[in-house]
């Protein structure tokens, strides 16, 4: 058997900064409010026609480079995405043809904020098996096209932003790379944190009065996915250490979704976890879905943050409700 590891990392962040001041204009909102209850001071908007796979791109190149591969040596691609370029097909098959990939396959995953653990997991098992002996994961997202940039969307808008962030996973044979990966989730929630439309079940699928409606915005019940933010991400990442015989103090950095800086202290105190080892960069990226785990974990290893033979935990909770795991040896 082998062992899936990390071979290389990259993240894109769209050139286009929108403050909170930038959105105090244009709704009843204040830097000291987003401050306050997200943590976030800016945050990466497109511009133009840019859709996920066009974020992913660089991402991807830099993944390459530091995994010294070519698009020739990927087996495969895995792309977690809520907010896909298209309905069909998925990006994955769209970045294949940008990038001039073999026709190797391509399969998208939409677990919305888990989706890029629930990425880790699936290549995973490609590469223990011997099937893949390099996958392609990105995690991207263009969510400030799905947000309703008025007052009445303020509570959402405020929270999701643009980015990308892709690795390679890699086979060897070394004590090192993904110790285990946990998932799950609970559809009852669904309807907490979801985009409506357009849907399959609607003929015509999109209409004026959905639009009139906002039914395609993204729509988030803040406090009822805050309630169970908390309580999942202690206990997924309590999942994790168990399986390996880790304890608080093994654990070298921990790489949460960037949800929210409250639920981010409110885990570290729930885990006695002090706070300068955890990844934050949500008040300078915002929330990013799938793309925000390995934007995080991408910066902290250029920022030299994350060191050979450290033990890393990466955890994640979304819309679903889904969450997840991972632990790593680095
Ligand atoms: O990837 C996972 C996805 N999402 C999350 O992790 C988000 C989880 N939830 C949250 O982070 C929080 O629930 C929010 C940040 C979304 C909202 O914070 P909150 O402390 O739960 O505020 P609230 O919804 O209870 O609203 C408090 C007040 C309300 O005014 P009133 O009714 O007290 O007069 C809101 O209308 O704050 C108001 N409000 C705002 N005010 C200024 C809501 N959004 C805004 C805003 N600017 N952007």
């Amino acid at each position: 058997m082998y062992r899936a590891y990390i071979s290389g990392i990259g993240h894109y962040l769209p050139e286009n900064i929108v403050t909170n001041d930038d959105l105090a204009k244009i709704m009843d909102t204040s830097d000291e409010w987003i401050v306050e209850r997200t943590g976030i001071k800016q945050r990466h908007y497109i511009t133009g026609n840019q859709g996920p796979t066009d974020l992913a791109i660089p991402a991807t190149k830099d993944a390459l480079k530091m995994a010294g591969l070519t698009e020739d040596d990927i087996d495969l691609i895995i792309f977690a995405t809520s907010t896909p370029d298209y309905y069909a097909p998925g990006s994955g098959c769209l970045l294949q043809e940008k990038m001039g990939f073999n026709t190797i396959g391509a399969l998208d995953i939409r677990v919305q904020c888990p989706g890029f653990v629930y990425g880790l997991s699936i290549a995973e098992q490609y590469i223990k098996t011997g099937t893949a002996k390099h996958v392609l994961l990105v995690g991207a997202e263009v969510q400030s096209t799905a947000l309703d940039m008025t007052t009445n969307g303020r509570d959402t808008a405020v929270i999701f932003a643009d980015g990308a962030g892709a690795v390679i996973l890699s086979a060897t044979k070394e004590d090192k790379g993904i110790l285990s990966t946990h998932l799950h989730s609970e559809g009852k929630y669904a309807k907490e944190l979801w985009v409506e439309s357009p849907s399959s079940k609607v003929n015509p699928r999109i209409t004026p009065e959905i639009i009139d409606d906002g039914k395609h915005l993204l729509f988030m019940n803040g406090r009822e996915v805050f309630k169970n933010a908390v309580r999942r991400f202690p206990e997924v990442i309590i999942e994790a250490m168990d399986a390996n015989g880790l304890t608080i103090d093994d654990i070298d950095v921990l790489v949460p979704h960037q949800a929210n800086i409250r639920i981010t202290e409110f885990v570290a105190k729930k885990l006695g976890m002090p706070m300068n080892k955890i990844i934050s960069n949500i008040h300078r990226v915002g929330n990013t879905t799938a793309a925000s785990i390995p934007i995080a974990l991408s910066e902290a290893v250029s920022e030299g943050k994350i060191k050979k033979g450290q033990n890393i935990i990466l955890a994640a909770f979304g819309s679903g409700f889904a969450w997840a795991s991972a632990a790593i040896k680095w």
